[in-house]
């Protein structure tokens, strides 16, 4: 065999593999894999997050807020007359039963989607105490309520549960 002869036959053999190779994928991709499954939900530990702390996450590739209430911003979501509010919701609404102290959010601004401040330790939280998106200006209270700017709605509760008193599954 001349050398020319086994470079061709090297050549298709490699193509024949390749399709094979393009073939499985887009068959497999048509039963979601475990793998796919699990990156679409996100398990958090929520045990070293104190009151009045909060943590970014992320799930879906989108930053998600947890925090911990403290009784007074708990209290101050309370007060709120809530017909008052632009989109209105009460914080027991946005909240899981028996969890009512952790507030978790999408971290992505209802306006035009910028990631709000307020969850990183010493953020802007805003004139609400919430969090503050910068881009242009929406104030979110004690709840992720808008109450201020041009944000149209509240933020995002995303779908989770609570697997242990500490830990919590978004998604
Ligand atoms: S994107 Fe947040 S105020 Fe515009």
């Amino acid at each position: 065999m001349r050398r020319r002869d086994f470079i061709n036959i090297a050549a298709v053999s490699a193509a024949g593999v390749g399709g094979l190779a393009v073939l499985y994928p887009l068959v497999s991709q048509m039963a979601p894999s475990k793998d796919v499954l699990a990156e679409s939900t996100t398990e958090l530990d929520l045990s070293a997050i104190q009151p009045g702390q909060a943590i970014k996450a992320v799930f879906r590739k989108q930053p998600v807020f947890v925090r911990n209430l403290t009784p007074q911003e708990i209290a101050t979501a309370n007060e709120v007359a809530v017909d008052s509010l632009r989109d209105p919701e009460t914080l027991t609404e946005r909240t899981k039963e028996g969890h009512g102290n952790w507030l978790i959010t999408m971290g992505v601004c209802t306006h035009l989607g910028c990631v709000p401040l307020g969850a990183g330790e010493g953020e802007n939280k805003g004139e609400f105490g919430g969090y503050f998106c910068p881009c242009h200006g929406s104030h979110y209270d004690t709840a992720g309520r808008i109450r201020k700017g041009p944000a149209p709605a509240n933020l995002v509760v995303p779908e989770y549960e609570f697997t242990s008193d500490t830990t919590v599954v978004i998604g």
